[in-house]
């Protein structure tokens, strides 16, 4: 029985449609997701949409349309962006469906039960944009005046009758966490600040809202609707039926659970998570990987400034793959970074076009124009080509050490200084000589390039699923479930190509 993995994005806001770090969140997931699938695992990948609370309402109000309308509405466009993106997901989760809510409130009761909820008052700020309570010291002053977050979101002081989740008691046995799996927050300085975070204190949290209805209702008190957090949350067990009472097929999956989010909602993910599902006895999580955010050309991304960028834009001008290529590859992940059409254009005409598309325009169309479109035999290999050969299966075997690190951009560099050897080396044997004066080594030479050009093309599928297949289909190798561990199993000898596509044109 092969191995479970179950990697999950955070569900998005329903508020506003997607923009770039909704794509970012995504698109490392399913390079993630696939990876592990290549790498053998039986793998869930779910992602879906954030539809409660008030910031949803408020945007209902303001178009003038019921919130569960306006959840529709943009719920599908998020769906239609996870086929935009090629994402490999078999779930999209949606917090209005049964299924969540069912355990959502199945979350409450456990914790009820527990002793773990209390009825109270919370009188304090909340950022409806964050949909977070801030203690003041944690505010800054505006230009105007007001209190805002660290990250420029306004700030209501609210006052309502609240029930309260007992966090506060659970500081030691989350530092206790921490300690005994390092490898539960990452990357370490992000996990440093979710430490230093709760060593500062923790204070009790209000876990329901009375001021408004749009949510879940408490199972208690119909009076209370559940903190929108609480509630989503959930979505990661309820995808697999964790929650349920009676669990299915797919609940195993739990215990093997990585969640991808982004560093501004770590602390929801890293602290009030684990706290919930201890207190409530389940089993946590493996891994929470907080990634970093992205500037539009050095500025904060926002909308008041206008400059938020749209995924759907920049695939439909650059293409795809050009676009997965370029936000796994340019930052380290983990790290902020910065967005920019000329960084784009450098990576498509240098590492795409010139290293990747010239490798495969140059040997394969020598391949149509010398020997009829078959792909000759080989004959015996010199040092250098065992070890080009060789050097694929350690570069899986490298990769996989990466890739259970959540080192996205060091797997790839891995893949493209292989790619420059492999141009190197047929730069070196200068078949367009070797055609006039030694046609054993020409073969040889061309065999081995394809060959060589067969295992890139496998081997990058998790970042570029499409040219992955475009690649395997110019060489013609039909393989109906890609894995990492066939990549020695299919032989290129003989085989007729297919005509050559244009894998990635250079853009001006
Ligand atoms: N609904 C919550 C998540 C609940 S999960 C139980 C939420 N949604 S969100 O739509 O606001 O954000 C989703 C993701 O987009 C987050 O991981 C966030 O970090 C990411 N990004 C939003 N803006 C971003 C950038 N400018 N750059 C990179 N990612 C950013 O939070």
């Amino acid at each position: 029985m092969p191995k479970k993995f179950y990697i999950t994005t955070p569900i998005y806001y329903v508020n506003d449609v997607p923009h770039i770090g909704h794509a970012y969140t995504s698109v490392a997931t399913d390079c993630l997701a696939r990876f592990k699938k290549m790498e053998g695992f039986d793998v869930r990948f779910q992602t879906g949409t954030d539809e409660h609370g008030l910031k949803i309402q408020k945007a209902a109000d303001k178009l003038g349309i019921k919130p569960m309308d306006l959840c529709d509405k943009n719920s599908k466009i998020f769906e239609d962006l996870t086929k935009m993106l090629n994402l490999s997901n078999n779930d999209f989760i949606r917090t209005t469906e049964s299924r969540h809510v069912e355990g959502a409130q199945n979350l409450w009761d456990k914790l009820q039960k527990n002793d773990q909820i209390y009825l109270d008052e919370y009188e304090g700020w909340y950022s409806i944009n964050d949909e977070t309570f801030y203690n003041e010291k944690d505010l800054i002053k505006g230009e105007d005046g007001n209190l805002k977050t660290l990250t420029g979101s306004p700030v209501d002081w609210i006052a309502e009758k609240s029930y309260f989740f007992k966090l506060s008691e659970w500081s030691e046995k989350l530092l206790e966490l921490y300690t005994k799996n390092p490898n539960f927050i990452k990357p370490e300085s992000k996990r440093n600040e979710v430490i230093s975070f709760v060593k500062g204190g923790l204070k009790d949290l209000s876990v329901s809202r009375t001021s408004f209805k749009w949510g879940i209702k408490t199972p208690n008190d119909s009076d209370h609707i559940m903190y929108v957090w609480l509630d989503a949350l959930t979505c990661y067990p309820n995808g697999v039926g964790y929650l349920s009472e009676s669990k299915n097929d797919l609940s195993d999956f739990w215990s093997e659970t990585t969640h991808i989010v982004g560093k501004d909602i770590l602390r929801h993910h890293a602290v009030y998570w684990p706290a919930f599902l201890m207190a409530a006895n389940l089993e946590l999580p493996k891994r929470i990987f907080a990634h970093g955010w992205w500037t539009n050309e050095g500025n904060k991304i926002s909308k008041s400034l206008g400059n938020v960028i749209d995924p759907i834009n920049i695939i439909s001008e650059y293409g795809l793959d050009q676009f997965r290529y370029f936000i796994l590859r340019e930052v380290p992940f983990g790290n902020d970074g910065d967005f920019s059409i000329k960084a784009l254009k450098n990576r498509i005409n240098s590492d795409l076009s010139n290293d990747l598309g010239n490798l495969c325009q140059r040997s394969l169309s020598m391949v149509h124009k010398h020997l009829n479109g078959n792909i000759p035999n080989k004959g015996t290999l010199n040092l250098s080509e065992e070890k080009l050969i060789k050097r694929s299966e350690k570069i899986i075997e490298e990769s996989i050490n990466l890739m259970n690190n959540q080192k996205i951009h060091e797997y790839i560099k891995l893949i493209w200084n292989y790619i420059n050897d492999v141009n190197k080396y047929f730069n070196d044997q200068k078949p367009w000589e070797l055609v006039k004066n030694d046609i054993d080594r020409f073969n040889t030479v061309l065999n081995i390039t394809c060959d060589l050009i067969r295992r890139i093309g496998i081997i990058i599928y998790p970042i570029m699923p499409d040219t992955s297949n475009k690649i395997l289909k110019m060489i013609n190798i039909d393989i109906k479930e890609l894995s990492f561990s066939s990549i020695n199993d299919y032989s290129v000898d003989g085989i007729k190509i297919n005509p050559l596509s244009q894998l990635f044109p250079r853009i001006d």
